[in-house]
Protein backbone atom coordinates (compact mmCIF):
# COMPACT_ATOMS: atom_id res chain seq x y z
CA UNK A 1 0.00 0.00 0.00
CA UNK A 2 1.56 3.23 -1.32
CA UNK A 3 1.57 6.27 0.87
CA UNK A 4 -0.40 9.38 -0.65
CA UNK A 5 -1.95 6.83 -2.86
CA UNK A 6 -5.87 5.10 -2.69
CA UNK A 7 -5.08 1.98 -4.25
CA UNK A 8 -7.44 -1.05 -3.86
CA UNK A 9 -5.47 -2.24 -0.59
CA UNK A 10 -5.99 1.16 0.64
CA UNK A 11 -9.48 0.59 0.07
CA UNK A 12 -9.54 -2.82 1.80
CA UNK A 13 -7.79 -0.71 4.78
CA UNK A 14 -10.55 2.08 4.45
CA UNK A 15 -13.38 -0.69 5.23
CA UNK A 16 -11.68 -2.08 7.73
CA UNK A 17 -10.78 0.49 10.23
CA UNK A 18 -14.54 1.77 9.38
CA UNK A 19 -16.04 -1.59 10.52
CA UNK A 20 -13.69 -0.96 13.55
CA UNK A 21 -14.82 2.67 14.67
CA UNK A 22 -18.58 1.38 13.79
CA UNK A 23 -18.34 -1.30 15.56
CA UNK A 24 -16.98 0.28 18.54
CA UNK A 25 -19.38 3.22 18.39
CA UNK A 26 -22.28 0.69 18.54
CA UNK A 27 -20.63 -2.14 20.76
CA UNK A 28 -21.38 -2.01 24.84
CA UNK A 29 -18.15 -0.67 25.04
CA UNK A 30 -15.64 -3.18 27.50
CA UNK A 31 -14.58 -1.45 30.49
CA UNK A 32 -10.29 -2.22 29.35
CA UNK A 33 -7.31 -1.37 31.97
CA UNK A 34 -4.03 -0.21 31.99
CA UNK A 35 -0.89 -2.42 31.02
CA UNK A 36 2.52 -1.97 32.07
CA UNK A 37 5.19 -0.98 29.75
CA UNK A 38 6.91 -4.83 29.85
CA UNK A 39 3.63 -6.19 29.36
CA UNK A 40 3.09 -3.98 26.23
CA UNK A 41 6.06 -4.53 25.12
CA UNK A 42 5.99 -8.19 25.41
CA UNK A 43 2.10 -7.68 23.54
CA UNK A 44 3.73 -5.91 20.70
CA UNK A 45 6.84 -5.23 21.09
CA UNK A 46 7.99 -2.54 18.49
CA UNK A 47 5.93 -1.02 16.01
CA UNK A 48 7.69 0.96 13.84
CA UNK A 49 9.84 -0.12 11.86
CA UNK A 50 11.96 0.55 8.45
CA UNK A 51 8.90 -1.05 5.89
CA UNK A 52 6.04 -0.45 8.27
CA UNK A 53 3.76 -3.23 8.81
CA UNK A 54 0.89 -2.86 6.35
CA UNK A 55 -2.17 -2.17 7.54
CA UNK A 56 -3.82 -5.03 8.76
CA UNK A 57 -0.91 -5.76 11.02
CA UNK A 58 -0.97 -2.39 12.36
CA UNK A 59 -4.64 -2.24 12.80
CA UNK A 60 -4.63 -5.78 14.37
CA UNK A 61 -1.93 -4.49 16.84
CA UNK A 62 -4.07 -1.54 18.11
CA UNK A 63 -7.59 -3.40 18.10
CA UNK A 64 -6.12 -6.44 20.09
CA UNK A 65 -3.35 -5.22 22.09
CA UNK A 66 -3.50 -1.13 22.58
CA UNK A 67 -7.43 0.01 22.77
CA UNK A 68 -7.58 -3.12 25.23
CA UNK A 69 -4.93 -1.24 27.97
CA UNK A 70 -7.29 1.84 27.19
CA UNK A 71 -10.13 2.42 29.57
CA UNK A 72 -13.55 3.32 27.82
CA UNK A 73 -14.49 6.34 29.21
CA UNK A 74 -18.37 5.99 28.00
CA UNK A 75 -18.22 2.77 29.90
CA UNK A 76 -21.75 3.38 31.83
CA UNK A 77 -19.57 2.37 35.10
CA UNK A 78 -16.93 4.50 34.52
CA UNK A 79 -17.80 6.87 37.52
CA UNK A 80 -14.41 8.43 38.51
CA UNK A 81 -12.73 11.52 37.37
CA UNK A 82 -15.06 13.09 34.96
CA UNK A 83 -16.07 10.59 32.60
CA UNK A 84 -17.48 10.92 28.88
CA UNK A 85 -20.48 9.97 26.67
CA UNK A 86 -20.36 11.09 23.26
CA UNK A 87 -23.38 10.41 21.21
CA UNK A 88 -23.27 8.35 18.17
CA UNK A 89 -23.75 11.19 16.10
CA UNK A 90 -20.79 13.23 17.61
CA UNK A 91 -18.81 9.72 17.68
CA UNK A 92 -19.32 9.30 14.05
CA UNK A 93 -19.05 12.29 12.66
CA UNK A 94 -15.54 13.03 14.51
CA UNK A 95 -14.42 10.88 11.84
CA UNK A 96 -15.23 13.42 9.10
CA UNK A 97 -13.15 15.66 11.07
CA UNK A 98 -10.42 13.76 10.85
CA UNK A 99 -10.81 12.92 7.05
CA UNK A 100 -11.30 16.53 6.10
CA UNK A 101 -8.11 18.10 6.90
CA UNK A 102 -9.95 21.41 7.88
CA UNK A 103 -7.40 23.98 9.68
CA UNK A 104 -9.79 25.50 12.24
CA UNK A 105 -7.11 28.32 12.97
CA UNK A 106 -8.65 30.88 11.01
CA UNK A 107 -11.69 31.79 8.88
CA UNK A 108 -10.08 32.07 5.65
CA UNK A 109 -9.06 28.27 6.64
CA UNK A 110 -12.40 26.87 7.40
CA UNK A 111 -15.32 29.17 7.51
CA UNK A 112 -17.84 26.65 7.04
CA UNK A 113 -16.53 25.03 10.51
CA UNK A 114 -16.16 28.03 12.19
CA UNK A 115 -19.36 29.12 11.53
CA UNK A 116 -20.91 25.98 12.51
CA UNK A 117 -18.75 26.03 15.85
CA UNK A 118 -19.27 29.55 16.45
CA UNK A 119 -23.71 28.47 16.36
CA UNK A 120 -23.24 25.69 18.83
CA UNK A 121 -20.89 28.33 21.18
CA UNK A 122 -24.22 30.56 21.00
CA UNK A 123 -26.55 27.72 21.98
CA UNK A 124 -23.90 27.62 25.23
CA UNK A 125 -24.17 31.72 24.76
CA UNK A 126 -27.90 32.12 25.62
CA UNK A 127 -28.17 29.20 27.92
CA UNK A 128 -25.68 31.46 30.34
CA UNK A 129 -27.41 34.43 29.17
CA UNK A 130 -24.88 36.26 27.90
CA UNK A 131 -25.10 39.21 25.37
CA UNK A 132 -25.41 38.95 21.49
CA UNK A 133 -21.48 40.01 20.68
CA UNK A 134 -20.06 37.07 22.97
CA UNK A 135 -18.31 34.85 21.48
CA UNK A 136 -14.91 32.49 21.36
CA UNK A 137 -13.76 29.10 20.28
CA UNK A 138 -13.46 25.56 21.40
CA UNK A 139 -9.94 24.52 22.88
CA UNK A 140 -8.81 21.08 23.78
CA UNK A 141 -9.77 21.26 27.52
CA UNK A 142 -10.65 23.28 30.48
CA UNK A 143 -7.64 23.55 31.55
CA UNK A 144 -6.53 25.47 28.21
CA UNK A 145 -9.83 27.37 28.67
CA UNK A 146 -9.00 28.22 32.05
CA UNK A 147 -5.29 29.63 30.91
CA UNK A 148 -6.32 31.50 27.88
CA UNK A 149 -9.70 33.21 29.75
CA UNK A 150 -7.15 34.56 32.61
CA UNK A 151 -4.25 35.80 30.30
CA UNK A 152 -7.10 37.86 28.34
CA UNK A 153 -8.08 39.12 32.06
CA UNK A 154 -4.42 39.96 32.88
CA UNK A 155 -3.83 41.27 29.90
CA UNK A 156 -7.20 43.57 29.87
CA UNK A 157 -6.20 44.60 33.85
CA UNK A 158 -2.13 45.61 32.54
CA UNK A 159 -3.63 48.10 29.62
CA UNK A 160 -5.69 49.55 32.36
CA UNK A 161 -3.51 50.04 35.03
CA UNK A 162 -0.30 49.02 34.03
CA UNK A 163 1.55 46.88 35.87
CA UNK A 164 1.75 46.48 39.71
CA UNK A 165 4.63 44.77 41.89
CA UNK A 166 2.56 41.25 41.59
CA UNK A 167 -0.72 40.51 40.21
CA UNK A 168 -3.78 37.65 41.64
CA UNK A 169 -6.46 35.83 40.90
CA UNK A 170 -9.05 35.19 44.06
CA UNK A 171 -9.58 31.44 43.97
CA UNK A 172 -11.60 29.40 46.33
CA UNK A 173 -9.66 25.68 47.42
CA UNK A 174 -12.61 23.80 46.01
CA UNK A 175 -11.64 25.45 42.41
CA UNK A 176 -9.73 22.80 39.65
CA UNK A 177 -6.27 22.41 40.07
CA UNK A 178 -5.87 24.06 36.34
CA UNK A 179 -6.35 27.46 37.47
CA UNK A 180 -3.57 27.05 39.88
CA UNK A 181 -1.74 25.73 37.50
CA UNK A 182 -2.61 28.55 35.23
CA UNK A 183 -1.51 30.78 37.69
CA UNK A 184 1.72 29.44 38.11
CA UNK A 185 2.53 29.63 34.26
CA UNK A 186 1.07 33.04 34.24
CA UNK A 187 3.45 33.72 37.47
CA UNK A 188 0.53 35.39 39.36
CA UNK A 189 -0.52 35.00 43.02
CA UNK A 190 -3.27 32.80 43.97
CA UNK A 191 -5.21 34.42 46.80
CA UNK A 192 -7.04 32.01 48.25
CA UNK A 193 -11.16 32.80 49.65
CA UNK A 194 -12.81 30.00 52.07
CA UNK A 195 -16.05 28.15 51.05
CA UNK A 196 -19.48 28.80 53.10
CA UNK A 197 -20.89 25.59 55.01
CA UNK A 198 -22.54 24.48 51.63
CA UNK A 199 -19.07 24.57 50.58
CA UNK A 200 -19.54 27.75 48.10
CA UNK A 201 -17.85 30.65 47.00
CA UNK A 202 -19.79 33.76 48.51
CA UNK A 203 -18.99 37.08 47.36
CA UNK A 204 -18.22 38.16 50.67
CA UNK A 205 -15.38 35.99 50.99
CA UNK A 206 -14.28 37.07 47.61
CA UNK A 207 -14.00 40.77 49.01
CA UNK A 208 -12.21 39.66 52.19
CA UNK A 209 -9.66 37.91 50.08
CA UNK A 210 -9.21 40.99 48.19
CA UNK A 211 -8.82 43.57 50.71
CA UNK A 212 -6.55 41.03 52.32
CA UNK A 213 -4.30 41.39 49.15
CA UNK A 214 -0.59 43.31 50.05
CA UNK A 215 0.85 46.13 49.40
CA UNK A 216 1.53 46.07 45.52
CA UNK A 217 -0.50 42.95 44.45
CA UNK A 218 -3.37 44.25 42.09
CA UNK A 219 -6.54 41.25 41.96
CA UNK A 220 -6.89 40.96 38.28
CA UNK A 221 -9.59 38.12 38.71
CA UNK A 222 -12.03 35.80 40.42
CA UNK A 223 -12.91 32.58 39.45
CA UNK A 224 -15.96 30.94 40.32
CA UNK A 225 -16.49 27.26 39.69
CA UNK A 226 -20.10 25.97 38.47
CA UNK A 227 -19.61 22.79 39.60
CA UNK A 228 -16.63 21.18 41.16
CA UNK A 229 -14.97 18.79 40.18
CA UNK A 230 -14.70 16.65 43.52
CA UNK A 231 -18.60 17.63 44.62
CA UNK A 232 -20.15 19.14 42.24
CA UNK A 233 -20.97 22.42 44.29
CA UNK A 234 -21.70 25.51 42.12
CA UNK A 235 -20.37 28.81 43.86
CA UNK A 236 -22.46 31.58 43.91
CA UNK A 237 -22.10 33.17 40.91
CA UNK A 238 -24.27 36.19 41.41
CA UNK A 239 -22.40 37.51 44.20
CA UNK A 240 -19.17 36.51 43.30
CA UNK A 241 -19.58 38.05 39.78
CA UNK A 242 -20.61 41.61 41.93
CA UNK A 243 -17.49 41.50 44.32
CA UNK A 244 -15.53 40.56 40.97
CA UNK A 245 -17.43 44.04 39.59
CA UNK A 246 -17.32 45.97 42.63
CA UNK A 247 -12.86 45.41 42.60
CA UNK A 248 -13.26 46.42 38.94
CA UNK A 249 -11.71 42.78 38.35
CA UNK A 250 -12.66 39.73 35.57
CA UNK A 251 -15.32 37.02 36.38
CA UNK A 252 -14.39 34.09 34.83
CA UNK A 253 -16.39 31.30 35.43
CA UNK A 254 -15.33 27.72 35.56
CA UNK A 255 -18.09 25.33 34.32
CA UNK A 256 -15.69 22.51 32.63
CA UNK A 257 -17.87 19.97 34.23
CA UNK A 258 -21.27 21.58 35.35
CA UNK A 259 -21.80 24.33 32.90
CA UNK A 260 -23.69 21.65 30.94
CA UNK A 261 -26.54 21.63 33.61
CA UNK A 262 -26.80 25.02 31.89
CA UNK A 263 -29.34 22.66 29.88
CA UNK A 264 -31.38 21.66 32.29
CA UNK A 265 -34.55 23.25 34.28
CA UNK A 266 -34.21 21.46 37.28
CA UNK A 267 -31.07 23.14 38.64
CA UNK A 268 -30.89 26.20 36.06
CA UNK A 269 -31.36 28.45 39.23
CA UNK A 270 -28.05 27.37 40.58
CA UNK A 271 -26.34 29.39 37.92
CA UNK A 272 -27.90 32.54 38.18
CA UNK A 273 -25.47 35.35 38.00
CA UNK A 274 -23.72 33.39 34.91
CA UNK A 275 -24.58 36.14 32.90
CA UNK A 276 -22.58 38.69 34.99
CA UNK A 277 -19.28 36.07 33.55
CA UNK A 278 -16.70 38.07 31.51
CA UNK A 279 -15.12 34.55 30.33
CA UNK A 280 -17.01 30.82 30.97
CA UNK A 281 -15.36 27.38 29.93
CA UNK A 282 -17.52 24.48 29.41
CA UNK A 283 -16.37 21.12 27.71
CA UNK A 284 -18.57 19.54 26.07
CA UNK A 285 -16.34 16.37 26.20
CA UNK A 286 -17.43 16.26 29.32
CA UNK A 287 -21.30 15.91 29.85
CA UNK A 288 -22.43 17.83 26.63
CA UNK A 289 -22.04 14.52 24.59
CA UNK A 290 -18.84 15.43 22.37
CA UNK A 291 -15.80 13.08 22.07
CA UNK A 292 -12.49 14.22 23.38
CA UNK A 293 -11.06 16.88 23.21
CA UNK A 294 -13.65 19.99 23.37
CA UNK A 295 -13.98 22.72 25.51
CA UNK A 296 -15.78 26.04 24.68
CA UNK A 297 -14.25 29.03 26.07
CA UNK A 298 -16.90 32.27 25.49
CA UNK A 299 -16.46 36.26 26.28
CA UNK A 300 -18.36 38.35 26.99
CA UNK A 301 -16.57 40.83 25.11
CA UNK A 302 -14.14 39.18 22.47
CA UNK A 303 -12.66 41.74 21.31
CA UNK A 304 -10.36 41.83 24.82
CA UNK A 305 -9.64 38.38 23.88
CA UNK A 306 -8.49 38.77 20.36
CA UNK A 307 -6.23 41.82 22.01
CA UNK A 308 -4.33 39.43 24.36
CA UNK A 309 -4.19 36.10 22.05
CA UNK A 310 -3.51 37.46 18.42
CA UNK A 311 -0.51 36.84 17.09
CA UNK A 312 1.19 38.65 14.42
CA UNK A 313 3.79 37.64 12.45
CA UNK A 314 4.18 38.61 8.25
CA UNK A 315 2.87 35.25 7.61
CA UNK A 316 0.08 35.93 9.75
CA UNK A 317 -0.91 39.34 8.49
CA UNK A 318 -2.93 38.19 5.59
CA UNK A 319 -5.25 36.44 7.92
CA UNK A 320 -5.43 39.58 10.75
CA UNK A 321 -5.64 41.98 8.20
CA UNK A 322 -9.14 40.30 6.86
CA UNK A 323 -11.33 41.20 10.34
CA UNK A 324 -12.69 37.45 10.27
CA UNK A 325 -13.69 35.41 13.01
CA UNK A 326 -10.61 33.25 13.39
CA UNK A 327 -10.91 30.85 16.34
CA UNK A 328 -7.00 31.16 17.06
CA UNK A 329 -7.78 34.77 18.17
CA UNK A 330 -9.23 34.27 21.47
CA UNK A 331 -6.88 31.50 23.03
CA UNK A 332 -3.37 30.33 23.21
CA UNK A 333 -3.05 28.39 19.94
CA UNK A 334 -2.98 28.55 16.33
CA UNK A 335 -3.22 25.45 14.44
CA UNK A 336 -6.53 23.60 15.64
CA UNK A 337 -8.55 20.99 14.83
CA UNK A 338 -12.24 21.80 14.06
CA UNK A 339 -12.53 20.03 17.17
CA UNK A 340 -16.07 21.83 18.22
CA UNK A 341 -17.98 19.81 14.63
CA UNK A 342 -18.66 16.25 16.71
CA UNK A 343 -20.49 18.71 19.32
CA UNK A 344 -22.38 20.81 16.65
CA UNK A 345 -23.37 18.18 14.40
CA UNK A 346 -24.96 16.16 17.27
CA UNK A 347 -26.33 19.41 18.31
CA UNK A 348 -28.07 19.80 14.69
CA UNK A 349 -29.22 16.30 14.22
CA UNK A 350 -30.87 16.07 17.45
CA UNK A 351 -31.81 19.70 18.89
CA UNK A 352 -31.17 21.27 21.98
CA UNK A 353 -34.21 19.35 23.66
CA UNK A 354 -32.88 16.56 23.40
CA UNK A 355 -29.46 17.17 25.07
CA UNK A 356 -31.91 18.60 28.01
CA UNK A 357 -33.27 15.25 28.37
CA UNK A 358 -30.43 13.87 28.78
CA UNK A 359 -28.61 16.32 31.57
CA UNK A 360 -32.06 15.94 32.78
CA UNK A 361 -31.08 11.72 32.96
CA UNK A 362 -27.89 11.76 34.67
CA UNK A 363 -29.29 14.12 37.30
CA UNK A 364 -32.04 12.11 38.11
CA UNK A 365 -30.00 9.11 38.16
CA UNK A 366 -27.36 10.93 40.62
CA UNK A 367 -30.22 12.14 43.09
CA UNK A 368 -31.53 7.85 43.05
CA UNK A 369 -27.79 6.92 43.83
CA UNK A 370 -27.99 9.71 46.51
CA UNK A 371 -30.87 7.75 47.97
CA UNK A 372 -29.67 4.12 47.43
CA UNK A 373 -26.13 5.46 49.70
CA UNK A 374 -28.37 7.45 52.04
CA UNK A 375 -30.22 3.91 53.30
CA UNK A 376 -27.09 1.73 53.07
CA UNK A 377 -26.21 1.59 57.13
CA UNK A 378 -22.51 1.13 56.21
CA UNK A 379 -22.30 4.57 54.06
CA UNK A 380 -22.04 7.79 54.76
CA UNK A 381 -23.24 10.57 52.29
CA UNK A 382 -20.64 13.35 52.27
CA UNK A 383 -23.34 16.01 51.17
CA UNK A 384 -26.49 15.69 48.96
CA UNK A 385 -25.62 16.00 45.41
CA UNK A 386 -26.29 19.64 43.55
CA UNK A 387 -25.21 18.18 40.49
CA UNK A 388 -24.30 14.83 39.31
CA UNK A 389 -21.45 14.04 41.79
CA UNK A 390 -21.95 11.80 44.56
CA UNK A 391 -19.31 11.75 47.10
CA UNK A 392 -19.47 9.41 50.26
CA UNK A 393 -17.42 7.62 52.75
CA UNK A 394 -17.61 3.77 53.62
CA UNK A 395 -17.72 3.80 56.87
CA UNK A 396 -14.40 2.20 58.78
CA UNK A 397 -12.65 1.80 55.64
CA UNK A 398 -8.70 3.55 55.66
CA UNK A 399 -7.37 4.93 52.55
CA UNK A 400 -5.95 1.70 51.99
CA UNK A 401 -9.28 -0.35 51.94
CA UNK A 402 -10.13 1.93 49.49
CA UNK A 403 -7.56 1.78 46.77
CA UNK A 404 -7.54 -1.93 47.03
CA UNK A 405 -11.66 -2.22 46.85
CA UNK A 406 -10.96 0.67 43.61
CA UNK A 407 -8.36 -1.20 42.29
CA UNK A 408 -10.18 -4.78 42.49
CA UNK A 409 -13.10 -2.94 40.61
CA UNK A 410 -11.07 -1.72 37.91
CA UNK A 411 -9.41 -4.87 37.21
CA UNK A 412 -12.18 -7.15 37.59
CA UNK A 413 -13.84 -5.11 34.82
CA UNK A 414 -16.86 -3.94 37.03
CA UNK A 415 -16.47 -0.51 37.33
CA UNK A 416 -13.74 2.69 37.52
CA UNK A 417 -14.11 4.73 40.28
CA UNK A 418 -11.35 6.42 42.21
CA UNK A 419 -10.81 7.07 45.70
CA UNK A 420 -10.81 11.15 46.66
CA UNK A 421 -10.55 12.60 49.43
CA UNK A 422 -12.99 15.42 51.15
CA UNK A 423 -11.92 17.76 54.11
CA UNK A 424 -8.87 15.92 54.80
CA UNK A 425 -10.26 12.13 54.96
CA UNK A 426 -10.64 9.87 52.10
CA UNK A 427 -13.72 9.17 50.27
CA UNK A 428 -15.31 7.87 47.41
CA UNK A 429 -16.52 9.53 44.79
CA UNK A 430 -19.18 8.68 41.64
CA UNK A 431 -19.37 11.41 38.79
CA UNK A 432 -22.48 10.64 36.61
CA UNK A 433 -22.49 12.15 32.88
CA UNK A 434 -23.34 9.07 31.05
CA UNK A 435 -26.96 8.78 30.27
CA UNK A 436 -26.30 5.21 29.54
CA UNK A 437 -25.38 4.94 33.24
CA UNK A 438 -28.83 3.53 35.42
CA UNK A 439 -29.17 3.59 38.79
CA UNK A 440 -28.93 -0.61 38.73
CA UNK A 441 -24.82 0.30 37.61
CA UNK A 442 -24.51 2.22 40.72
CA UNK A 443 -26.12 0.00 42.77
CA UNK A 444 -23.63 -2.79 41.42
CA UNK A 445 -20.64 -0.65 42.64
CA UNK A 446 -22.52 0.05 46.28
CA UNK A 447 -22.87 -3.58 46.29
CA UNK A 448 -19.22 -4.19 46.39
CA UNK A 449 -19.04 -1.92 49.63
CA UNK A 450 -20.86 -3.94 51.76
C1 LIG B 1 -14.21 22.30 37.08
C2 LIG B 1 -13.14 21.82 36.14
N1 LIG B 1 -12.32 22.72 35.56
C3 LIG B 1 -11.34 22.36 34.72
C4 LIG B 1 -11.13 21.04 34.42
C5 LIG B 1 -10.03 20.67 33.48
O1 LIG B 1 -10.59 20.28 32.28
P1 LIG B 1 -9.74 19.46 31.19
O2 LIG B 1 -9.44 18.15 31.84
O3 LIG B 1 -10.70 19.36 30.06
O4 LIG B 1 -8.53 20.24 30.89
C6 LIG B 1 -11.95 20.06 35.00
C7 LIG B 1 -11.73 18.63 34.73
O5 LIG B 1 -12.31 17.77 35.31
C8 LIG B 1 -12.98 20.46 35.88
O6 LIG B 1 -13.80 19.57 36.46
Amino acid sequence: MGMHEYDETTDDLAWAVFRYALNRIRMDPPLDGPLTVEQLRDAVGQTITRDGLGGDEALAVFADHLAPACISADHPRYLAFVPGAPSEAAALFDLVVGASSFCGTSWLDASGAVYAENQALRWISDLAGMPAEAGGCFVSGGTMGNLSALVAARDQAGRRSGRPQRWAVVVADSAHSSVASAAGVMDVDVLEAGTDDRRRLRGAAVSEAIEGRSAGTEVFAVVATAGTTNLGVVDALDEVGEAAAAAGAWFHVDGAYGCAALAAPSVRDLFDGIERADSLVVDPHKWLFAPFDCAALIYRDPAVARAAHTQHAGYLDPINERGEWNPSDYAQMLTRRARGLPFWFSLAVHGTEAYTEAVETTLEVARRGADLIEAAPHLDLIMVPTLSVLAFRRIGWSAGEYAAWSEQLMAEGTALVMPTSVDGEPALRLCIVNPRTTVDDLAVVLDTLS
